[in-house]
């Protein structure tokens, strides 16, 4: 710990300054997707670092200074100077990392359960632990995604409870939700401005001035960790609801005959218009999850908010509709699911980003199968892995040969220069192309003799009407 100081009553500035001194100790708890970047970014910026996860090859992999989020640009080059300069170490035991550190990063993962409700388990249970083995001064910053309130009346009761100490008096506590963009994450955490809210005011000046130091950003400061989390789960909201509402404009416009994607470009010449697109769903571990801590904090005070609830069943039915589409566009070429060869280009839950958690195309896949289709999955990003439980091949080639019809369900870069003449060329007689994600051209496809349906698009039949 910082020598003779707590992280309580440093200033913003002498903070920078341990910082750079490399007196300044950080423990991060949880070492994934967010977790690992933050700690190898504090680790460069000067800091003494240790992580602690419940994953033994997680914690193998960092050691020998291996990077496994192979899609996150800058990470590898980081995290194996860090380690190799011996400053960040991974570890599996929390007691004696905790114990010796200035601030503690909570960043472990806080999904929904089948029932819809948030779990909130494993943050309750570093909680216990953090409470147990942290030392007077330490300040306690939570990064995962909680619901508004969790902070105060979960988090912090637990750790005060443990540890015997009271918050504000003893140790800090802070909220800094990150925001970062999954493929994008380095990038991000040097570029998007923070967001800090904290049980004091100087507890949320000495944490904003840590992140200031470590990513060089703008931190925004906000009155309490529960503002900061509202502000979290109101940006992924926005965005979860605005694709709600594309994707039901795609829905309407596919039966009256008109283009969405057409309509939603024209939209965007206006000056407050904020184009959303439609497509096969929403996935991954943020915006299908965080709705549902907010609903059951709403639902706690009595209020029920039916759009954001909508929302959700919206963009939830989205991937049975991309198999109704596979549906109508096989029929089209006298042909049915069951029996039909299908070469699936995507499997990840977005473009470019090693990553199938609650993956729409995972529900389509998995749908089809049941229907009797012979599933061919292409994804760059999997080549000849296995993803959620299927089978990846390793080219394009070998998912499109022979197929009966051929679904584009993510918009890679790499199928961006795809040529569509290549693919029907490659594909059996009479076959369909149905496209979840708007990368290829309506017109193009029809005229090469493809049956075609796309989202949000009119069917093939109704395109040449003018
Ligand atoms: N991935 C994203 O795009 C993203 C973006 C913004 C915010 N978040 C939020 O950040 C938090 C972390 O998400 P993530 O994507 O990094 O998760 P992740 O699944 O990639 O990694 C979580 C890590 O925590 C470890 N872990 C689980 N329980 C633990 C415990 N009890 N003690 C120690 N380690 C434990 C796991 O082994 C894993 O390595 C979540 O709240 C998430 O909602 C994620």
């Amino acid at each position: 710990m910082i020598s003779g100081k707590s992280s309580l009553c440093i200033s913003a500035e002498e903070v920078k300054t341990l910082l750079r001194e490399g007196e300044i100790c950080i423990t991060v708890v949880g070492l994934g997707r967010i977790g690992l970047p933050t700690a190898a970014s504090f680790a460069n910026a000067g800091a003494k670092v240790y992580g602690v996860d419940i994953n033994e090859s997680v914690v193998g992999t960092i050691n020998s200074g291996e990077n496994r989020f192979v899609d996150e640009p800058g990470l590898e080059d980081m995290l194996r100077k860090v380690v190799k300069e011996g400053k960040l170490h991974a570890t599996l035991r929390a007691e004696p990392v905790i114990s010796k550190s200035d601030f503690l990063i909570l960043s472990v993962p806080t999904p929904v359960l089948p029932s819809k409700t948030p779990d909130y388990s494993a943050i309750r249970t570093v909680s216990h632990q953090v409470g147990e083995y942290m030392k007077s001064g330490t300040t306690v910053i939570v990064e995962s995604t909680v619901g508004p309130g969790t902070v105060e009346n979960l988090i912090a009761p637990i750790l005060e409870a443990e540890s015997g100490m009271k918050v504000d008096a003893d140790f800090g506590l802070a909220s800094a939700p990150e925001r970062s963009d999954p493929g994008n994450i380095m990038k991000n955490l040097t570029s998007v401005p923070r967001v800090v809210g904290a049980s004091n005011s100087r507890t949320r000046d000495i944490v904003a001035a840590l992140y200031e130091a470590t990513f060089g950003v703008e931190v925004v400061k906000v009155s309490s960790p529960r503002t900061a989390n509202a502000v979290k789960l109101t940006e992924n909201l926005f965005r979860d609801v605005n694709i709600a509402l594309a994707n039901e404009f795609a829905l309407l416009y596919e039966k009256l005959g008109i283009d969405v994607i057409e309509v939603i470009k024209a939209c965007s010449t206006k000056y407050n218009f904020m184009p959303h697109y439609p497509g096969a769903g929403v996935g991954g571990p943020c915006l299908p999850a965080n709705p549902y801590y907010l609903i059951e904090e709403a639902l706690k005070v009595g209020d029920i908010p039916y759009l954001i609830r909508m929302a959700r069943e919206i963009n939830d039915r989205m991937p049975e509709h991309i198999v109704e589409l596979t549906m109508e566009a096989l029929n089209e070429v006298a042909k049915t699911v069951r029996g039909s060869k299908i070469g699936v280009l995507g499997i990840s839950y977005k473009p470019n980003v090693k990553d199938v958690q609650l993956s729409p195309i995972v529900s389509i896949c998995s749908r089809l199968q049941e229907m009797g289709a012979i599933l061919k999955i292409y994804d760059p990003l999997f080549p000849a892995e296995r993803a959620a439980g299927f089978d990846v091949l390793d080219s394009v080639e070998k998912a499109v040969s022979n197929s009966d019809c051929i679904l584009f369900g993510v918009a890679h870069e790499k199928f961006k220069h795809l040529d569509l003449g290549y693919l029907r060329s490659l594909s059996g007689n009479r076959s369909a192309v149905v496209d979840a994600c708007h990368l290829i051209d309506p017109q193009e496809a029809m005229k090469l003799g493809f049956a075609y349906r796309g989202v949000g698009r009119p069917r093939s039949r109704n395109l040449e009407v003018f």
